[in-house]
């Protein structure tokens, strides 16, 4: 039997959080520890010396990215991992090697993240198929397993894709990844996850929930910078087309003095599916530095450590007393709190923030995402701010 991952405290020292203020917010975007600060400087200062960057230096980071997110997803083979600038990009991708026909549709959810949504909604109308968005069929106890059903019931033998969010980015509702995969695989539908809010987070094994693509974000659970994150393809795009047609993702392309003799036969995996200028020379050593942190800590000891926040916080009578509703509260990192319905959100919001508690709403619901950098004093001071906001 596996040990269990070591129980982590909190890793405030790592991180320079602004002194006095609450981030609870990661679902918004990692604040960059120290240790990915570091990388970045250093990655700037090798900007200064272009003649001492060598033909690996163009190629060995993008791998390491690759080999540490295949680490963190539980994957053989890193040369299934792209790297890309944002997740409306890996999509992207996805939607290029999809061709639909006029009676298939498309199955994703309410309310989704849009960069997992307009692209399958030009898709489906450039080839007259629908776009199934599945709701949660009612608000309140039982919403979460009812929704999990819905998406079940809504995959038929004429849809061709499956495109949902590992956990609803709003309000960390956690989508039953496997049976649903089981459903898309049953019917030769593509299933596609973007793992933006739960992967780095949260363990997830790609042997276990087999999904065709995998998209993420680096910039909130990964903990790296903006603008780089990582996707997998599976064997169902081993064939596509890229985006862009870059030189990097060719056989050959590290034999510089020939590049114009190159052919166009692409590196296996998804290497193709790279963005341009990959070895990107400031972000990919951040989006390392910020994997191997993540690794470091582990996906399990993280989940733990927010379940250890999130429960203390769903425990307290006081939020009961403020009619507060937590009982489909997602995800231990990233939760909702449903106001009363007389009670503003943006407004909650507003008044948390002047206090520096940092919370985001994300309509009726205010988004917690805690993270190894809090402890239960930020908790204690969001229960506080929201007595002096709503008593
Ligand atoms: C679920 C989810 N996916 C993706 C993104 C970001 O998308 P993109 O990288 O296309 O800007 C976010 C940002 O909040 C998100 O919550």
């Amino acid at each position: 039997m596996k040990p269990a991952a070591t129980p982590l405290t909190c890793q405030r020292e790592r991180f320079e959080l602004p002194e006095g203020e609450h981030y609870i917010n990661c679902a918004y975007m990692a604040p960059m520890s120290k240790r990915v600060v570091q990388a970045g400087m250093e990655a700037l200062r090798l900007g200064t010396a272009p003649g001492r960057k060598t033909v690996d230096d163009f190629f060995r980071g993008s791998d390491v990215v690759r080999a540490r997110f295949a680490e963190l997803i539980r994957l053989a083979d890193p040369a299934r991992v792209a790297l890309v600038p944002a997740v409306s990009y890996g999509l992207a991708t996805v939607a290029r090697n999809t061709t639909l026909e006029r009676h298939q549709n498309v199955v994703t959810l309410e309310e989704q993240f849009p960069s997992n949504v307009h692209g399958w909604r030009r898709l489906c109308d450039e080839a007259g198929a629908s776009l199934r968005i599945v709701s949660p069929p009612f608000e309140g106890p039982g919403r979460a397993a009812a929704w999990n059903e819905a998406i079940l019931e809504a995959i038929d033998g004429d849809t061709a894709l499956v495109a949902l969010g590992s956990v609803h980015w709003s309000d960390g509702t956690r989508f039953e990844l496997e049976p649903i995969g089981e459903r898309a695989r049953a019917v030769g539908a593509a299933f596609v996850i973007d793992g933006t809010q739960s992967v780095g987070a949260d363990p997830f094994d790609v042997d276990v929930v087999r999904p065709d693509a995998l998209v993420c974000g680096g910039y909130k659970w990964l903990t790296g910078p903006y603008s780089l994150g990582v996707a997998y393809f599976g064997s169902r795009y081993d064939s596509g087309v890229p985006l862009e047609e870059t030189w990097m993702g060719r056989v050959g392309s590290d034999d510089f003095s020939s590049l114009v003799r190159q052919g166009s036969a692409y590196r296996g995996g998804a290497v193709r599916y790279d963005v341009g200028e990959v070895a990107n020379f400031v972000l990919v050593p951040m989006l390392i530095a910020a994997l191997e942190q993540v690794l470091g800590w582990s996906p399990s000891a993280i989940a733990s450590y927010t379940r250890m926040l999130r429960d203390g916080l769903l425990e307290s009578e006081r939020l009961d007393a403020l009619g507060i509703d937590g009982s489909e509260a997602g995800s231990p990192h990233l939760f909702g709190l449903r106001l009363p319905p007389d009670r503003d959100p943006e407004h909650l919001r507003a008044h948390l923030a002047a206090l520096g508690i940092h919370v985001s709403v994300r309509g009726r619901v205010v988004r917690v995402s805690p993270h190894v950098y809090n402890d239960g004093g930020d908790l204690e001071a969001l229960l506080q701010g929201l007595e002096t906001a709503l008593v």
